[in-house]
């Protein structure tokens, strides 16, 4: 067991695993990271003096992280962070989903439009000056209005130098850092492996390990002749970095230290039992049972039809996604009986501000208490109106109509007239082209009732006061936004007073009424009660900082081992900051579990697996005959383990989420041997709790990815830019 609490004295000491941490103030950790394996200094991987690790890694497109791998710019993230940009330039004669792409040399490397990197330049701890004289009392809008006037002045010397700057709170508002960014806008695809590689498993092995997913992708960065930042141009050569990664072929073995660096979403470890018993009791429920519904309406549809099936393939992962994570989530919250050990700890906390130390917090979970219990109702309408009402697409692509017939009314004039008719093709064209009226349809008639704790329905929407058939006859049989003909004929003959036949469109109408409900009836107060709770919840974690400065752990120790799990490393020096697309530097090693009784998972899978799981019939499945060839003649180079085997992917301690796919993940010397780009279903609740006995990240490893690269694509040139270290077996 890992994550063990030695109990000595009043003190607590937790072994590692756990934790997000802020690369600035990796002092904090360097000697517990030293004394599980890391060989470097906190300098060597968090540095504003000198060149550093931080140097290599960047936050990719939206939401993933990508590192630089060779002195050309080379980046490496997952094949699902670099999905968009694949399929952007994928056809049906050039089907680089299905088939991959590689680019013979740089001329050949595919601009990807909207595809930007951030490098990391530096953080600052700016917490004086932001909170300076703003007091709990202060009204929230208040409060927020000054905080962001205080931001902007801060960021602007940087902006004026080219810098992006965000400020992010930290512990719930309790600190502010400035995270000052250099953005780099030209990136091109430079190679992916087919999807039978990149997505093996599909949805089905997603969230599970064992895990056989070559999931990575290869993109370059761009600049200009000064190695700066630059739009798309021909003239511009790949970027110089200030830093890239050593990739290590020598492996590891169960147990060795692991460090993963990279830009975590979102997590809430600190927050009440009530908020707990909503995500777990309805949150996640209602969401899983409506996307239940939906999943198997399209999962039909796209057995039956090869072209609804890559109509809604990159959709039906979306949704799948979640679906997943949430049932593991709820499953994982209730077996650790997360609410419940919430609640001693807060009895705890009820305690200890009797005393003089913990008086100011004595009012706030009772009052948590209370704008949880009402936020709760228009908590569900608001999922209702997301999950159910949004559910059939028509009716949210109906609504970003409303701005072209306001224009064309007059009631907007931001905008001209070509301007927002202009936009309105571009939207029905990306909208039909993988749309499908009569999953639609079906969608509609079953999400417009949900399905209650016994089984029984309630109707979701009372439109018209019309039968359901009928509406649906309506919607799917006369509306624009159902028919690409339609819609054509629309957009051809538009005319100023085509508003009207808008306002006449049935499906147009019925999005104006149910999101107007949602936007006048709901969406206000959840506003006002998110509001009130975010207040709240920063003195509550402010207090629970305190609590635990305040050395008193008798009573806490107490409860960790009642529950036979740590409450958020309670016993380290402090609490580590809820993740919030910041850097962090997470640790633990690699290592195996036990998802249930009498089953022991192996750290590591092997391509023998994939074998084992090849299935010709089954899409997931397919095993390319390429890859079965290096196989049968274990044609692997320098990239098999010690026993001939060839590598997959891995899992280990270090504590990640969302966002933190495509990170590096490095050994003791800071070498890369592996891409994280997942986590176990038994750990999902790690957002929420994290449990060392349970929680893994999945990584793929370097070693596959580089066979995939080398051996099965050919793609020698990319290996020779890279800095690699061979095993000593290989002569
Ligand atoms: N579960 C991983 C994450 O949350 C991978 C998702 C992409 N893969 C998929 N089969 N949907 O991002
Ligand atoms: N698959 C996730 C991502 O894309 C990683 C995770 O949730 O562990 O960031």
């Amino acid at each position: 067991m890992t994550g063990f609490m030695v109990v000595t004295g009043f003190q607590t000491i937790l072994q590692a695993d756990e934790g997000m941490w802020i690369p600035l103030l990796l002092d904090q950790n360097e000697a517990e990271m030293q004394r599980m394996g890391l060989q470097l200094d906190a300098e060597d991987i968090y540095s504003i003096n000198h060149s550093s690790l931080k140097d290599a890694v960047v936050i990719f497109g939206g939401g993933c992280t990508g590192e630089v791998v060779s002195n050309q710019g080379l980046v490496l993230t997952n094949h699902h962070c670099g999905y968009d940009a694949i399929q952007y330039h994928s056809s049906v004669e050039h089907d680089y989903l299905t088939n991959g792409f590689w680019a013979g040399n740089f001329e050949e490397e595919l601009p990807c439009p909207g595809l930007e990197v951030r490098f990391l330049k530096e953080i600052k701890d700016i917490t004086g000056t932001i909170l300076q004289g703003l007091d709990q009392s202060l009204p929230e809008r208040t409060r927020k209005d000054s905080i962001q006037a205080r931001s902007k002045r801060l960021s602007v010397p940087y902006e004026a130098e080219g810098y992006e700057v965000r400020v992010a709170p930290f512990y719930s508002g309790n600190q502010y850092y400035m995270f000052i960014y250099e953005v780099y806008q030209d990136i091109r695809l430079v190679g992916t492996p087919p999807s039978n590689i990149g997505k093996f498993g599909g949805d089905t092995d997603n969230w599970m390990w064992p895990r056989h997913t070559g999931d990575f992708s290869v993109f370059r960065i761009y600049a200009d002749s000064a190695n700066r930042p630059a739009p798309y141009d021909a003239s511009n050569r790949p970027y110089v970095p200030k830093k890239y990664l050593t990739i290590d072929l020598r492996g590891y073995e169960e147990g060795d230290f692991t460090f993963v660096l990279g830009y975590p979403g979102s997590t809430q470890e600190y927050i009440s039992s009530y908020a707990v018993r909503l995500i777990q009791d309805l949150i996640d429920p209602m969401r899983i049972s409506a996307r239940t519904e939906r999943l198997e309406i399209i999962k039909a549809a796209m057995n039956r039809d090869p072209k609804t099936r890559i109509q809604y393939s990159a959709k039906a992962a979306g949704i799948a996604n979640g679906w997943k994570k949430w049932q593991g989530e709820v499953k994982g919250l209730k077996r650790l009986n997360v609410v419940g050990s919430k609640q001693d700890y807060e009895t705890v906390f009820q305690d200890w501000c009797k005393g003089i130390s913990g008086k100011e917090f004595a009012e706030v979970l009772p009052a948590l208490k209370e704008a949880y219990q009402k936020l709760e109702p228009y908590l569900s309408l608001q999922i209702i109106f997301q999950e159910h009402v949004l559910a059939p697409e028509a009716v949210s692509f109906a609504y970003s109509f409303k701005s072209l017939h306001d224009v064309a009314v007059g009631t907007d004039t931001t905008l001209s007239l070509e301007t927002a008719l202009e936009s309105c093709r571009e939207e029905a064209a990306l909208f039909f082209k993988d749309y499908d009226p009569e999953v639609d349809r079906a969608i509609f008639e079953r999400l417009a009732f949900m399905v209650n704790a016994d089984g029984t329905r309630n109707q979701v929407i009372d439109f018209e006061g019309t039968t359901l058939k009928k509406q649906l006859d309506w919607f799917y049989g006369k509306s624009i936004f159902t028919s690409q003909e339609r819609m054509e004929q629309f957009l051809d003959k538009f005319r100023p007073s085509s508003y009207k036949v808008l306002e006449r469109d049935p499906m147009f109408k019925y999005a104006n009424v149910v999101y107007g409900q949602y936007l006048n009836q709901t969406a206000p107060f959840i506003r006002i009660f998110n509001a009130r709770i975010d207040s709240l919840q920063r003195l509550y974690m402010k207090g629970q900082m305190q609590l635990k400065e305040s050395g008193d752990f008798a009573s806490l120790e107490q409860i960790g081992i009642q529950n036979d799990i740590p409450l958020n490393n309670v016993g380290s020096e402090q609490f580590y900051p809820d993740a919030n697309f910041t850097m962090r530097v997470a640790y633990g090693q690699v290592k195996g579990f036990k998802p249930a009784d009498a089953v022991e998972y192996a750290p590591y899978t092997t391509l023998a697996g994939i074998m084992e799981k090849e299935d010709p019939d089954i899409y997931d499945y397919v095993v390319e005959a390429k890859l079965k060839d290096l196989y049968a003649r274990k044609d692997y180079g320098p990239y098999a383990n010690e026993l001939g085997e060839m590598p997959v992917a891995f899992v280990g301690t270090n504590h990640t989420t969302g966002g933190n796919s495509g990170s590096p993940v490095l050994n003791g010397d800071g070498n890369l041997i592996g891409i994280n780009f997942d986590r176990n279903w038994e750990g999902t609740m790690s957002d929420v709790r994290y449990d060392p006995d349970m929680c893994r990240n999945i990584m793929l490893d370097i070693r596959y990815c580089l066979f995939i690269i080398d051996k099965f694509a050919g793609a020698q040139r990319l290996i020779d830019e890279m800095d690699i270290i061979k095993p000593d077996w290989y002569e």
